[in-house]
């Protein structure tokens, strides 16, 4: 695993041929929860403009992962960063004023607010001004809120949500709330996006949807995304590396071609579903997650 400098974010790959920087590193990263051993020396990094996917079984401490690196949980070992900032250390409010966004496992959205009002609170650490104590004052905060909603409006446009912008998201369909989620996340203008399970339980025409809207959203914000999801064939179509992990160890890493085809991974995850992907289904229709994986899930739940 490259252990190379780390650089400070940058976007877009370079020009000239050569690797881009490493926005996100981690080196020998161990979490335990009491005798759980959730995280066990993993390491790998995000290069700025990359897609990375992060997969495994159930229980494999993906999620666990993505909390280490938005500061919601501390790794007992290894170290983490973003550019300069120690990702170990930092609050969760300096993780994201430093450019990382998250969308959570389950959605965290306030149902009885609308779709701007939920996407504004994604504008949160960008905004300087708070309770206005006096009319100038006041009056930065109210061209600061003209800002964050025009901010926010592109996002939504950008999403196909604007014409949402003011229904309550509780009456929306579970594929629509997903994007305000993500909405809610690229709001705060992030350098590095992570995503858990951004198309679970969405239809194949809402997971096309979204596997687009990702790769326009890299493109067009020049983002590093880290993405976790078990529906395999969207992430062999999305991302440009895989990262699996099994029972908190990384078990393989590489481009998609090169974790189709190992070994390890067929064995501990993909069993021979992507085999038949390959012949059998259209890359955006295949079974997700796979059969084992599947019966991983089911057995813990
Ligand atoms: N707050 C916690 N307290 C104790 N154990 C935890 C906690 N969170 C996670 N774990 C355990 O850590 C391990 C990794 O869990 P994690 O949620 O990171 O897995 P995951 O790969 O995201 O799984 P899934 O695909 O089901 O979302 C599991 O054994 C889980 O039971
Ligand atoms: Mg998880």
């Amino acid at each position: 695993m490259p252990t190379s400098t780390v650089a400070a974010p940058s976007t877009g790959a370079p020009a000239d041929g050569r690797p881009a920087e490493i926005v996100l590193a981690a080196v020998g990263v161990t979490l335990r929860y009491g005798s759980v051993t959730a995280l066990d020396d993993v390491s790998f990094t995000v290069r700025a403009g990359e897609v990375v996917a992060l997969v495994g079984p159930n229980g494999a401490g993906k999620t666990s992962l993505f909390n280490c690196v938005s500061a919601f949980s501390r790794p007992g070992a290894g170290t983490l960063t973003f550019g300069d900032l120690d990702l170990t250390r930092a609050t969760k409010h300096a993780v994201a004023r430093a450019g990382i966004g998250r969308t959570f496992q389950n959605l965290s959205l306030f149902p009885g607010s609308t779709v701007m009002e939920n996407v504004l609170v994604g504008r949160h650490s960008r905004m300087r001004a708070s309770l206005p104590a006096n009319l100038g004052l006041w009056r930065r905060s109210r061209r600061e809120d003209v800002a964050h909603r025009e901010a926010v409006a592109e996002v939504l446009d950008l999403l196909g949500l604007l014409d949402l912008r003011d229904t309550e998201v509780g009456g929306l369909p579970y594929g629509t709330r997903k994007r305000v989620e993500l909405a809610r996340a690229l709001a705060l203008e992030p350098t590095l996006l992570l995503l858990d399970e951004p198309v679970a339980g969405m239809n194949p025409s809402e997971t096309a949807e979204l596997t687009e809207i990702i790769r326009t959203v890299r493109d067009q914000r020049d983002l590093a995304v880290l993405v976790v999801e078990h529906d395999m064939a969207m992430v062999m179509e999305v991302a440009d590396q895989i990262t699996v992990l099994d029972f908190g160890q990384v078990i393989a890493q590489g481009t998609p071609s090169v974790i189709r085809n190992d070994e390890r991974v067929r064995e501990a995850y993909l069993g021979n579903s992507l085999a038949r992907d390959e012949t059998d289904t259209p890359p955006d229709t295949g079974p997700a997650p796979t059969a084992d994986a599947a019966a991983r899930r089911t057995e813990e739940a």
